[in-house]
């Protein structure tokens, strides 16, 4: 029985980095640390950097994150995942990663974070019981699955994306970044990003395709209330979001750049897998609460994937629950009008990370077709 339902800068073929991301996590803090003391390279500050290093690691150890994620696969989740950006921004990387791990294990930044999250986003969203849906998929002898949507819309901001946005723009601020930068295709990432820098004070602009921009006015027209500066994009969101990463990477030191989903660069994926994962976590314990018992199916829509594993992560170990993502396949999947990345897409790198990829003979990616923006 269904339980519930839920509402380039590198890219192509594979160029992968000569090393894992723990070695580069561990080589990279040491600069990174020392030109944040503003001095030379002294011994006094490559020993305060290795104390930094240790920290992290201990943080890591004794943080709440599954350790097969965080431990054994440094970003890599089977083939997929990784590290493939220029050298330019693994400090910036390993350095986000290590603050991540240590808000994670700081008692305070998880207080506030949920604090966020219930008087600001509005959690929890309500587990709610579709009863037309539910009718209406029943069979000639009444039998049919009981049909659950998990209101993830009724958040501040109308989606998921501020589960994400508001603990990352809280980690910005742990870094002591002024400035975030993200992208966003139908606008929801741009406004739960928005939302979240009103909250804490931080500059925000948002890179967005132009045509996205005119489809979406109204979600463009929230950002700006919000405070956060609209920047169009010739293109599409991918398009966008290279500009954004270009953007990011010119002000290292003082920007952030905020993912609104489980693509890019270890850890992007990991830390936005980890703030999402409240989606599936509110849905087991609502699910006992209602009926004593698991979902027997997740069904959630794959755009990019963050509502996915939100919804998934917490129940990745129960061979009980079946996960099932949903790829776009707009015309039909034997036509080239659709964005079924995951059904009909090819092994490749985008964005600094390996995924499933709609991509050309020479790796170039290609136009997909969605009713949908972005
Ligand atoms: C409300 C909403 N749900 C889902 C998605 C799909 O994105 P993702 O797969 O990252 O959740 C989007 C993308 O814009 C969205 O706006």
């Amino acid at each position: 029985m269904a339980r519930s339902l839920q509402s380039s800068f590198v890219h192509g073929k594979c160029f992968p980095t000569s090393e894992t991301s723990a070695t580069a996590f561990k080589r990279c803090l040491f600069p990174s640390f020392i030109k944040c003391c503003g001095g030379s390279a002294t011994q006094e500050h490559a020993a305060v950097g290795g104390e930094m290093v240790a920290l992290a690691r201990d943080a890591v150890r004794r943080s709440r994150l599954p350790e097969e994620i965080l431990v054994k696969s440094g970003g890599n989740f089977g083939r997929f995942g990784g590290k493939y950006v220029p050298e330019t921004l693994m400090t910036s990387l390993a350095h986000l990663e290590a603050e991540f791990y240590l808000a994670m294990d700081d008692a305070y930044f998880r207080e506030e974070l949920e604090a966020a999250l219930k008087d600001y986003v509005g959690r929890e969203t309500p587990l709610y019981f579709a009863q037309s849906l539910t009718n209406y998929h029943k069979d000639g002898n009444g039998y049919g699955p009981e049909i659950y949507l998990k209101r993830e819309d009724l958040n501040h901001g109308g989606a998921h994306k501020i589960n994400n946005a508001i603990a990352q723009a809280m980690l910005a601020k742990r870094l002591g970044r002024k400035s975030i930068i993200a992208a966003t295709g139908a606008g929801q990432h741009g406004v739960a990003t928005a939302a979240s820098c009103a909250k804490l004070s931080l500059d925000c602009t948002i890179f967005m395709g132009s045509q996205d921009m005119e489809r979406q006015s109204s979600n463009v027209l929230l950002m700006k209330l919000l405070g956060a500066q609209v920047k169009p994009v010739d293109g599409k969101f991918k398009d966008a979001t290279s500009v954004a990463i270009r953007a990011w990477v010119e002000n290292l030191e003082t920007s952030y750049y905020l993912p609104g989903t489980v693509v890019g660069p270890h850890p992007c994926p990991t830390i936005v897998s980890q703030f999402q994962s409240v989606i599936g976590k509110e849905t087991r314990r609502q699910a006992m609460q209602k009926w004593r018992g698991k979902p027997a199916v997740l069904l959630a829509c794959v755009g990019s994937g963050s509502n996915a594993i939100g919804l998934f992560h917490e129940f990745i170990c129960d061979e009980d629950v079946r996960l099932i993502g949903i790829d776009a396949a707009g015309f039909g999947l034997e036509t080239s009008k659709h964005s079924a990345s995951l059904s009909k897409g090819e092994v490749g790198v985008y964005h600094g990370a390996m995924c499933y990829l709609l991509q050309d003979a020479e790796g170039q990616i290609v136009g997909t077709h969605s009713t949908a923006v972005g």
